[in-house]
């Protein structure tokens, strides 16, 4: 349907519409909900009913939208969303773990397939992505995130989005994405969930902002309000994000939906006296839909009436969903095909979920090439509370992901060395179980066998929505457990599954080699023991930042310098300060006397089971000014016997400016792959463009002067060049 056809239905609907069903295309009902006046049946045939959330079956879905489509007056179709954040029934890593994967395009094959298996039961939008920057490991969900970085969240934001809405989404197998939540939801103060943020706007548009920009750009249908108060203002009653900077800065067309009850949430917030002040709080901001709560349908008659809202923002807000409506055809195509096969767990959607897990695995430790293990000989123990924990494994956010389907690391080591071979004991029932009971039979395995694999980390209850912790140690027994089976003196490889970057430092000493699996969904154990053996090579690199231990929090690679960086005035180490020591007697710089300064594992940061060599960076000039790019490059080589895919990151560093900027910028980043002893070159364009920032009145600078660009393997390992931006003639 063309844009002059689709506008000419939405004005013929308009003209039609009561308030009431205008209204109606205005709310969001949970598919279980009949506390509606009528109940959710006689709702939807009075038209009062827009969109459903969490209907997953395609026969409630049919009787649902059939009960719209032919026994409601003007027959407008409903909208069915639902939360598939990283799988609907084929489970993929958590974003988290896709985005240690730094692959675009197989971030991109992962929502997908969700979105096909998704639309196949008539499920038209997700809530999803989450672009939310994360750089406090303690916050539940930082699981659902792209991790500390804006650059690689706007990158993987905009892949995921392709993903589920293809360049069509009226296309058969694809779904309406959603930018969720606008804005700084992250950012929640102490990493406690939903607790207040406060964002100073400058950090705001040059931390916070980007991917969701980057997200209008990429043609996200829909955006979702975050629960926070952003700077004092609850973001579902923000003007700010969604009028200025959302609607007349980036021009954003499709519509806005509320967190769940999040308009509600403002009279808690102590924002709005009553529900009525909410639905205006809201309604003027900006939000278009509102879910699961009823301010809409209960006020927006009365705030019309007085006048405190105009019928022009109601209708601008029924236009904005049906436009979405008519694009994706669900006037011409309303009910999911009943008699076609559901393709859930497809062939190809395992397979792109087995990549996706094998490029999540970030190889943190690997001493004297421990791995990969030689399958042809000896015992392997396979020890720990989530070696064989199906549920655990897929993560948080997955409603529709069945236990049942996880093939766990002990079914896929079984299937490498057979039974005989494979020595599994849990020790552990579970990630929290304080209980030593099962510690024998577990040391028992360690003894018998030549190498022990021990699964540690997190239940996925333990990270998501929510579910935030103060602390980042393993939980329950597990630490003990591990210390005890590394004195048996047998080589222990750890293999971490968790929602988050834990503190796993004492437990990486004790091990000869450290994977991090993040919860890598249905095929994760194929993946991890296939990667154990050197099936597969470890590509993955780490999308945040890991903490030596939550004190250290917020730690994150883009920081600031301040006045007295530790790297330039060094710092003490707690246990080497001598007794008296006088109070001038330690470096004034800006560190931790127990922690220091650096993270246990930067930014970008990951091994393979090879070596890549880099030479020093070359520029293609030292000056250079707005009107021509500047290349980098870069050549990199393979001295080690395995094939590698390396990420090679660009960073800047804007050596003086009108504000203090970050110490790095990752503005880059390209994948290679490298067969043993090869060597290639690597060239980024950059343009003075991708050197600007906003100021603090939300003006965008780009400022002449010094820069230096760095390129490494991560945001710590780097070699720099210094350019110069000219002054425009
Ligand atoms: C939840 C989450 C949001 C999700 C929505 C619908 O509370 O904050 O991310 O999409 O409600 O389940």
């Amino acid at each position: 349907m063309s844009t002059p056809e689709i506008n000419a239905r939405i004005e013929s609907l308009l003209a039609q519409m009561t308030l009431t069903e205008k209204i109606g295309q205005l709310y969001q009902i949970s598919d279980d909900d009949e506390s509606i006046e009528g109940g959710l049946h006689q709702a939807i045939r009075d038209g009062r009913i827009g969109s459903i959330i969490n209907a997953k079956r395609r026969e409630p879905i049919y009787e649902l939208q059939r009960l719209a489509v032919e026994e409601s007056r003007l027959g407008i179709p409903i909208l069915f969303g639902r939360d598939v954040i990283h799988g609907f029934r084929t489970i993929a890593p958590i974003p988290l773990g896709q985005a240690a994967t730094w692959n675009a395009a197989l971030v991109e094959r992962c929502a997908e397939v969700a979105a096909k298996e998704a639309a196949s039961v008539g499920i038209h939008w997700t809530f999803a992505p989450s672009l939310d920057i994360a750089r406090d490991a303690r916050w539940g969900r930082i699981a659902e995130t792209c991790g500390e970085d804006p650059y690689l969240t706007s990158v993987l934001g905009a892949a995921t989005i392709r993903g589920f809405q293809g360049q069509d989404p009226a296309q058969a197998g694809r779904i309406l994405a959603c930018a969720k939540h606008f804005a700084g939801y992250g950012a929640a103060e102490g990493g406690r969930d939903y607790n207040t943020t406060n964002i100073p706007e400058v950090l705001l548009r040059n931390v916070y902002l980007p991917p969701f920009q980057a997200a209008v750009q990429a043609g996200v249908a829909t955006f979702m309000s975050g629960f926070n108060d952003l700077n004092g203002v609850p973001a579902s009653g923000n003007e700010l994000l969604f009028r200025q900077v959302l609607r007349k800065e980036w021009g954003f067309e499709g519509f806005v939906v509320s967190d769940w009850e999040s308009i509600t949430e403002m009279i808690e917030h102590g924002f709005c006296a009553d529900q009525k002040s909410a639905a205006w709080a809201a309604a003027r901001a900006g939000i278009d839909m509102e879910m699961v709560s009823r301010t809409f349908l209960n006020h927006l008659p009365g705030l019309l009436e007085e006048g405190l809202i105009s019928m022009e923002i109601v209708d601008q807000a029924v236009a904005r969903v049906l436009r979405w409506k008519l694009m994706i055809g669900l006037f011409e195509r309303p009910y999911p095909d009943m008699e076609a096969p559901l393709p859930l767990k497809a062939p190809s959607h395992l397979e792109a979920a087995y990549e996706a897990a094998v490029e999540s695995l970030v190889l943190l430790k690997n001493e004297n090439q421990a791995l990969p293990l030689n399958p042809g000989t000896g015992k392997v123990a396979i020890i720990g509370p989530l070696a064989d924990a199906p549920r655990e494994q897929m993560g948080t956010w997955i409603f529709d992901g069945q236990p049942e389907d996880s093939v766990t690391p002990v079914t896929a080591l079984r299937e490498w060395l057979g039974e005989e071979r494979c020595l599994y004991a849990p020790g552990l029932t579970y990630s929290r179980d304080e209980s030593t009971d099962w510690f024998g039979a577990a040391l028992s395995a360690a003894q018998a066998a030549d190498t022990v694999l021990f699964f540690a980390g997190e239940e996925s209850i333990l990270s998501g929505e929510a579910h935030s912790r103060a602390l980042l140690h393993l939980p329950g027994a597990q630490m003990e457990l591990l210390r005890q089976l590394a004195s048996t003196g047998k080589p222990v490889v750890l293999v971490v599954l968790a929602g988050r970057p834990l503190a796993i430092g004492e437990a990486a000493d004790l091990c000869v080699a450290v994977v991090y699996a993040w919860h890598p969904g249905t095929m994760g154990g194929p993946a991890i023991i296939d990667l154990l053996f050197g099936k597969c090579e470890p590509s993955g690199r780490l999308p945040v930042s890991f903490p030596k231990d939550a004190g250290q929090i917020p730690i994150y690679y883009n920081h600031h310098n301040t006045g007295r960086p530790a790297s330039k005035g060094g710092f003490a180490r707690m246990a080497e300060i001598k007794v008296g020591t006088k109070q001038v007697g330690l470096p004034n710089t800006s560190y931790y006397l127990d922690l220091g300064v650096d993270p246990l594992y930067p930014f970008g940061y990951g091994l393979s089971y090879s070596n890549i060599a880099y030479e020093v960076p070359t520029v293609s000039s030292t000056e250079f000014t707005e009107a021509e790019p500047l290349t980098i490059s870069v050549q990199i080589r393979n001295t080690g016997l395995r094939p590698c895919k390396e990420t090679v990151q660009l960073y800047i560093r804007d050596l003086f400016a009108s504000m203090t900027r970050p110490v790095k910028e990752l503005k880059q980043f390209q994948q290679v792959i490298l067969q043993a002893g090869a060597t290639q070159e690597v060239h980024f364009r950059l343009k003075a463009a991708d050197l600007s920032f906003y100021g603090p009145d939300g003006d965008l600078r780009l400022e002449p002067g010094a820069f230096e660009l760095m390129v490494g393997p991560n945001s710590r390992d780097v070699q720099g060049v210094r350019v110069t931006l000219l002054e425009k003639k």
